[in-house]
């Protein structure tokens, strides 16, 4: 993962490299650190899918973290809002802290709306081959039906400005690693498929056996 060290405003902080390293971290933990993404439209399943894989991945002895959108917006994100500057500023210190989370060797699972694809990009970029984007693609028509948090309801009337799918774009994912369609798959067929895709790839092992 590349650890970005010019963005700073002070010419006078210097990195101080950890004498634990991420390698040292991953073999003791017995995987390696990752970013599971997690994005789509409010409703499509992010928190629902990164809770559920989490357990399973607890379940088998992975260290684990989930970084949930609505957590952080009661406080590391507390002061930011819904404007498109205020969005982006959202996502990249969830990136940072994911990446810090990814140094300490943990898989960690972000459950963001991050609806726009150059905020998405700068996370790839940030993370390098740690990041692992996962689509929850579902129409809005059915995330409005579900509407689990009466958001689409209350946006609908003109009491949320900037809505993602109504009022704010939501851009999908052109090269995603992973596509569930949780529209149309129960949440046990989604989670199958993506620690599927997580043992194919060697990231753990087969469940039961880390
Ligand atoms: N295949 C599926 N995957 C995930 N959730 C599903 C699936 N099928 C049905 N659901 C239901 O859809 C809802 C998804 O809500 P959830 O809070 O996870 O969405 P979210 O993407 O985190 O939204 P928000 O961006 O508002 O936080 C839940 O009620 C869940 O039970
Ligand atoms: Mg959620």
């Amino acid at each position: 993962m590349t650890v970005l060290k010019n963005d700073k405003k002070s010419p006078n902080v210097v990195w101080h490299e950890s004498q634990v390293t991420r390698d040292m971290r991953e073999s003791q933990n017995g995987h390696r650190g990752a970013v599971l993404w997690f994005t789509g439209l409010s409703g499509a399943g992010k928190s629902t899918l990164a809770n559920a894989v989490e357990a399973r991945l607890h379940a088998m002895g992975v260290h684990t973290f989930v970084i949930d959108g609505d957590n952080v917006r009661h406080g590391l994100c507390a002061d930011l809002g819904f404007s498109d500057a205020d969005r982006v500023e959202n996502i990249r210190r969830v990136a940072e802290v994911a990446g810090l989370f990814v140094q300490a060797g943990i898989l960690t699972l972000t459950a963001f709306i991050s609806p726009f694809r150059a905020d998405r990009t700068q996370a790839r970029k940030l993370l390098g081959n740690a990041f692992v984007e996962i689509h929850c693609d579902t129409s809005l028509d059915v995330c409005e039906s579900r509407d689990v948090k009466g958001l689409y309801k209350r946006a609908r009337a003109g009491e949320i400005t900037a809505f993602t799918g109504i009022s704010s774009p939501y851009e999908p994912p052109e090269h995603a690693e992973i596509v569930v369609q949780t529209g149309s798959q129960t949440i046990a067929q989604c989670v199958d498929e993506i620690m599927q895709w997580l043992v194919a790839q060697g990231m753990i092992h087969t469940e039961g056996e880390v």
